[in-house]
């Protein structure tokens, strides 16, 4: 396991302690990816989450749309996380430790999978492309792929309107490689073909990132997640435009 690898590792382990954030400070943001996802997953779908950190999403569509299914992530205390949270719903959900450029070969298959923004955690394309296989080898027939991930489009878009009014570049983070839109477009076949795309951040990042980074608070203190712009751009649909990282695809597997 490389260097990088085990940085990251530690790096999501040390997270795991900050419990219901512990998979993105952004909360709301976070909101918008889970809505997303549990409107493409069928009513009690065998489902997998693959890099589910605390495991807040698969619990989630559990209660609300009786799935069951599986959570993997390659944080040790994400997976315990992930465990202790889930344990009203045991009969019904489990977690495993695994990564997803290796992912395990004896859990059978699932009506749909899901990761919200765990490939980009990867250290190249080739194990973004890598992983990406793996993980539709786990979808049946007919089945589905729901990839909540981060593009450098997206960041791009909303950087440019910040260059504009003279706001700092946001940076990838140290741990994070995005995606290219036409990159992922070019991994259809005969076999999968990607049924839809939303710029699922769009709104919020625009009204966040840029406008409410523009006007800041009242009173000139810190930016929150939950400012009032924020409340209100979730309150609007999500994908007027096409700013923000992160993106929406729903792959479909031939049957
Ligand atoms: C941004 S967090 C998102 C967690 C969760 N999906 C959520 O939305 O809260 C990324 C997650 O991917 C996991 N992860 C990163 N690289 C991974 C790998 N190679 N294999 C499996 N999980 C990985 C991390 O441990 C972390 O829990």
């Amino acid at each position: 396991m490389s260097t990088l690898t085990e940085q990251k590792r530690g790096f999501w382990d040390d997270r795991a302690k900050l419990g219901k954030i512990s998979g993105s400070n952004d909360f709301m943001l976070k909101r918008i990816e889970t809505d997303f996802i549990l409107r493409f997953l069928p009513r009690g779908a065998r489902v997998l989450d693959a890099g589910c950190g605390n495991g807040e999403t698969l619990i989630e569509a559990c209660e609300k749309i009786a799935i069951n299914g599986m959570g993997l992530d390659f944080s040790p205390e994400m997976v315990a996380l992930a465990t202790q949270n889930g344990k009203p719903l045991k009969d019904r959900l489990s977690w495993r430790f695994a990564d997803l450029r290796d992912l395990p070969k004896d859990i059978g298959l699932f009506d749909a999978v899901y990761t919200q923004r765990s490939l980009i955690n990867l250290n190249s394309l080739d194990e973004q492309r890598e992983a990406f296989e793996n993980i539709m080898a786990l979808v049946k027939p007919g089945g589905c792929f729901i990839m909540v991930e981060c593009t450098i489009d997206g960041q791009n878009k909303t950087n440019a309107q910040r260059e504009i009014l003279g706001i700092e570049k946001m940076e990838i983070p140290w741990h994070n490689l995005f995606f290219s839109i036409v990159e992922v477009e070019s991994w259809q076949n005969a076999g999968r073909r990607i049924e839809y795309f939303d710029h699922i951040s769009s709104t919020y990042h625009f009204l966040s990132r840029v406008v409410y980074a523009a006007v800041g608070e009242p009173d000139g203190g810190e930016l929150k997640y939950d400012s009032k712009i924020n409340k209100i751009a979730l309150r609007l649909p999500p994908n007027i435009g096409d700013f923000g990282p992160v993106k929406g695809w729903i792959w479909r597997k031939s049957g």
